[in-house]
């Protein structure tokens, strides 16, 4: 009897042995995910980010290799870290893994539902993408007089998109836009309970939702206003001029072959300022201080610039191409501060199968570009600042060489990187040409502090703070 019962235990534990192993791979997941740490119950992964998860991450795939998968909370992540395996991902299986995790803060007045940065990769984002691709960075014209990153680019922007210097904009609640941009940023990219168990959404518990509807439907209303102020001087004057963006996604809108009509502009116009300021503004603020931290090169791209343009010149669009030097600055502050040093996380949309292990459909994917960009396998000092490296060779930024995809590849690709590339090389030209440079309080290059700050993008920790000189007499050497 003794015998028998012991028999029977052993059937029964066989079989829930096999029960759970078939449920895993069709409930919870097929079993031959990548390879990767393993996941406490509940939290999975979430302790290991740290607060700089693209540090982290990328120390991981050391152990576990370039696509690995991870538990954060309840999302089955899978991270990318090599140009191989993100050239599977972004270009061989681009469609299937061209999805979106929405984030929690976002889903406020029902933006993800219409916005380019959250739709799904179908029909209405593809009309948005081709609205971009054919409007927004036509011919207009930037102009390089200004200086300083993140006022700059903001009104950059609002000056190529409606001809307004938003920066210094009051709303009818006399609000300043700025601050309104800076705490949707500060919402938004802070880490969301809700994002990692979305079973918690409802009920909001760090109250970002809360916030982020209260300042995101601010700035709708100010970008309503803007719109409507010129339906109304169009209608007045009777004009279809197209003197900047608005204008001609007006004018498509008129049309009835297009989706779009003042609700959607409002939305894009809020994706495009999220997707386009910070991003812009890091890269030249990374850019300007590891020049000032490596003074050698902010001399030579300081005699690039002075060699062109001479004395009292002013730098424009068309001299950047005779820059090749401060191209490879661009390009090498990128390969080193990627400002989406995960890109924006994609989502499979079906099972993918990639170096043969399975990306589960709903999955998130992080293409660590940041790990990319200082894998000595693929780049000689890896951590050294050397713009030299970029001019005897092709590498550049498009999506086509997958060792530095700061703007990311495929279908997804940012479609912001020609407006993106001028505004970076005519601010840095600008600052490099107009003024020589000296670090403020008397800090050594050695001693400035290069640490990164992780958050919607990536940041210095501390903005580098230096001071613009009058250039000297003693300069004049500079000028051919
Ligand atoms: C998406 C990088 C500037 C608009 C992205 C993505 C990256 C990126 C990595 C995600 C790609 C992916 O999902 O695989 C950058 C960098 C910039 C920059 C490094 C500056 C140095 C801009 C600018 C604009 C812009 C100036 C527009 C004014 C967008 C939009 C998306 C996007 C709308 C979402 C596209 C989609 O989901 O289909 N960008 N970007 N970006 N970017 Fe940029």
């Amino acid at each position: 009897d003794y015998m028998l019962l012991l028999l029977g235990l052993s059937f029964v534990l066989v079989c829930i042995h096999f029960l759970t192993k078939s449920l895993a791979a069709t409930k919870f997941g097929p079993v031959n995910l990548p390879p990767g740490p393993r996941p406490f119950p509940v939290i999975g992964n979430i302790l290991e980010l740290g607060n700089k998860p693209h540090q982290a991450l990328a120390e991981l795939s050391k152990s576990h290799g370039p696509i690995m998968s991870l538990k954060l909370g309840s999302i089955t992540t899978i991270v990318i870290s090599s140009p191989h395996v993100a050239k599977e991902a972004l270009q061989t299986h681009d469609q299937a893994l061209s999805g979106r995790t929405i984030l929690d803060g976002v889903r406020v007045q029902d933006h993800h539902k219409v916005s380019m940065v959250w739709l799904p990769a179908l029909a209405p984002w593809r009309n948005l993408r081709k609205v971009c691709a054919t409007q927004m960075f036509t011919a207009q014209r930037l102009d390089a007089t200004q200086v300083a990153a993140f006022t700059t680019v903001m009104n950059s922007v609002s000056n190529t998109f409606f001809s307004i210097d938003l920066a210094h904009y009051q709303s009818a609640l006399s609000e300043n836009f700025k601050d309104l941009v800076y705490s949707v940023m500060e919402e938004v990219g802070r880490p969301n309970i809700a994002d990692y168990f979305p079973i918690l959404r409802s009920v909001d518990p760090q109250g970002i939702r809360k916030r982020a509807t209260t300042s995101i439907g601010k700035l709708l209303n100010i970008f309503d206003g803007i719109i409507h102020e010129r339906i109304q001087t169009r209608e007045k004057t009777m004009s279809k001029e197209c003197k900047d963006l608005l204008d001609s996604l007006l004018n498509l809108a008129e049309e009835n072959s297009s989706e779009l009509s003042p609700a959607v502009i409002k939305h894009l116009f809020l994706d495009l300022f999220f997707a386009g300021t910070d991003t812009t503004s890091s890269t030249v603020e990374w850019a300007m201080a590891e020049l000032l931290h490596n003074p050698e090169k902010l001399t030579k791209a300081q005699t690039e610039l002075r060699q062109l343009l001479g004395k009292g010149g002013l730098v424009q669009e068309f001299d950047i191409n005779k820059l090749p030097y401060l191209q490879a600055v661009m390009k090498e502050t990128l390969r080193l501060h990627p400002p989406a040093p995960f890109l924006v996380p994609h989502k499979a949309e079906t099972d993918v199968e990639i170096s043969s292990y399975v990306v589960p459909k709903t999955a998130q994917i992080l293409v660590n570009v940041w790990a990319m960009g200082r894998d000595s396998s693929l780049w000689q000092n890896p951590t050294s600042f050397m713009p030299e490296r970029f001019i005897e060779s092709e590498i550049d930024v498009k999506g086509r060489d997958f060792e530095l995809i700061p703007f990311g590849a495929g279908r997804r690709i940012c479609p912001g990187l020609p407006l993106a590339q001028r505004m970076v090389h005519l601010m840095l030209a600008s600052l490099l040409y107009t003024f020589d440079w000296k670090l403020a309080h008397d800090l050594k290059p050695e001693d400035m502090d290069m640490t990164e700050k992780f958050g919607l993008t990536l940041h210095k920790s501390e903005p580098p703070l230096a001071v613009p000189i009058k250039q000297q007499e003693s300069q004049e050497h500079l000028y051919s």
